[in-house]
């Protein structure tokens, strides 16, 4: 078993990556600079909210298999393998802010003693490896110091764990065999199914897919993974957009085309837009490659515009309903974070919309299961609860913003007789039409006329 250190251990990527590496019973410090999260995660709570997350991490804890700390010296001292999953947020002209990844290979150059492996997890552009190897070749060498190898992760936030421990694929890519020993090594037990711990989502009856590759088509695989899901989004969003205008109805036509086998049903769930902290992110980092190699990336200048344009669309459907003055009008925004199943409200397009009625003197109240205090936090002024009939009474709009099943459920019945009833829309189409009409609610879906 190998000894793990993960830089930036106690964010997303980082957390969950440390906590299943430990979970297949390797030694794992997780290091970080957000002391809070820290002295959380060493009583076993993660400020993240991912499902499962907690049990299993307590379990690590006690078995002495993670462990938690500030000394980022000691965790690269003390690893045969650094995974670094330190954050890459865009710069304003959409390129990735790579400072943290500088700033960690030049405490690498200065702290590795022993052949350590460092492990890039983060999502960053092609040739920063070759950066990265540049800084640590200063003072070290390669092949024999250190090597560099990219594997990148493909955790959808709020399913991050089924992700790690059932991944569709691993990617690693890299150079040096002694690299891919060290990782076919690390990955070994999740590929024969066993884990240290109690984790539900071992299938060890499916051969998991390993791919091994150079660096460069490692990192473009996850760019390409994430711009393909976006691409699929902006697409039915289009999509959606011709239907409404020529009276299609954009769940039967979503049904219709999943079914092709060489489609398939996923990601084209038509909404307000694909929010989260990577789609949009990556895409535009992907674009910034492209045009900085004499490239010009034509579909997804198209697939960001969309994701833009979408906003408007939710915004004039309420104007429709509303008239264009928005001053003191009751408005439900129903989800609040960037999709359901998360408490994650940074890059929510709910928030911009948010955002953008507040600023034209709506009175917007909000839902979300997971994500109220979150809100709150970002939009001091946001009325946000949980309590999803507390949100509806008075509103005379309500915007559904993503297919959490609570909103499926709504019964409508008595909103429809109420002297104000609500006016209905439906960005995702998963409220049950004939339960409005008989309510008597008059409603609008994303996609879909009449
Ligand atoms: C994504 C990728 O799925 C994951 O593999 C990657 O490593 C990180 O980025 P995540 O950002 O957690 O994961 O969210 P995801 O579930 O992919 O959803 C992204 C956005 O697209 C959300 O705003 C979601 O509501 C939207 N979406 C998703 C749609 O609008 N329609 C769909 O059909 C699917």
């Amino acid at each position: 078993m190998a000894d793990i250190g993960v830089i930036g251990g106690a964010g997303y990527v980082g957390l969950v990556t440390g906590v299943g590496l430990a979970a297949l019973g390797h030694k794992v410090i997780a290091q970080d600079v957000d002391q809070r999260r820290l002295d959380m995660l060493r009583r076993g709570i993660s400020a993240v909210y991912e499902d499962g997350l907690e049990p299993i991490l307590r379990q690590l804890i006690d078995r002495n298999l993670i462990s938690f700390t500030d000394d980022q010296g000691a965790t690269i001292r003390n690893s045969d393998a650094l995974f670094i999953a330190v954050g890459t947020p865009s710069l304003a002209d959409g390129a990735a802010d790579l400072s943290q990844v500088i700033a960690v290979a030049e405490r690498l150059r200065d702290e590795i003693q022993d052949y350590t492996v460092v492990v890039v997890k983060s999502t960053v552009p092609v040739g920063t490896i070759d950066v990265v190897v540049d800084v640590l070749s200063q003072k070290l060498r390669a092949g024999e110091d250190f090597d560099v190898v990219s594997n990148p992760e493909f955790l959808r936030e709020g399913s991050g764990l089924i992700d790690f421990f059932a991944p569709s694929r691993i990617i690693v890519g890299a150079t040096s065999e002694r690299a891919l020993k060290l990782l076919r090594e690390i990955y070994e037990p999740l590929l024969s199914g066993s884990v240290v711990v109690d984790v539900p989502w071992i299938d060890s009856g499916r051969e998991i897919p390993y791919v091994e590759t150079d660096p460069t088509s490692a990192q473009l695989t996850k760019y390409a993974a994430n711009a393909y899901l976006a691409t699929r989004i902006s697409f039915i969003n289009e999509i959606a957009g011709i239907s409404e205008k020529v009276g299609g109805n954009i769940s039967d036509i979503v049904f219709g085309l999943g079914l092709d086998p060489r489609i398939g049903p996923g990601y084209l769930k038509p909404g307000i837009g694909f929010g989260g902290p990577c789609l949009d992110k990556d895409l535009r980092a992907l674009i910034t490659i492209a045009v900085e190699n004499s490239y010009d990336p034509v579909m997804f200048d198209g697939v960001l515009r969309r994701n833009e344009l979408q906003l408007r669309e939710v915004m004039n459907k309420i104007t429709g309903a509303l008239g264009s003055s928005l001053y003191q009008k009751r408005i439900a925004l129903l989800g609040l974070a960037f999709k359901e199943g998360t408490n994650d409200v940074r890059h929510s397009l709910s928030i911009r919309l948010y955002r953008a009625l507040r600023d034209q003197g709506a009175s917007v109240t909000g839902h979300d299961l997971l994500a109220v205090d979150e809100a709150k936090e970002l939009e001091p002024d946001l009325e946000a609860s949980t309590d999803v009939d507390a949100v509806l009474a008075g509103a005379e709009v309500v915007v559904v913003l993503n297919s959490e099943q609570i909103y499926a459920d709504i019964d409508w019945s008595g909103l429809g007789t109420a002297t104000l009833a609500p006016y209905v829309i439906d960005t995702r189409g998963v409220l049950d039409t004939s339960a409005l009409e008989a309510s008597g609610i008059t409603f609008d879906i994303l996609g879909s006329t009449g």
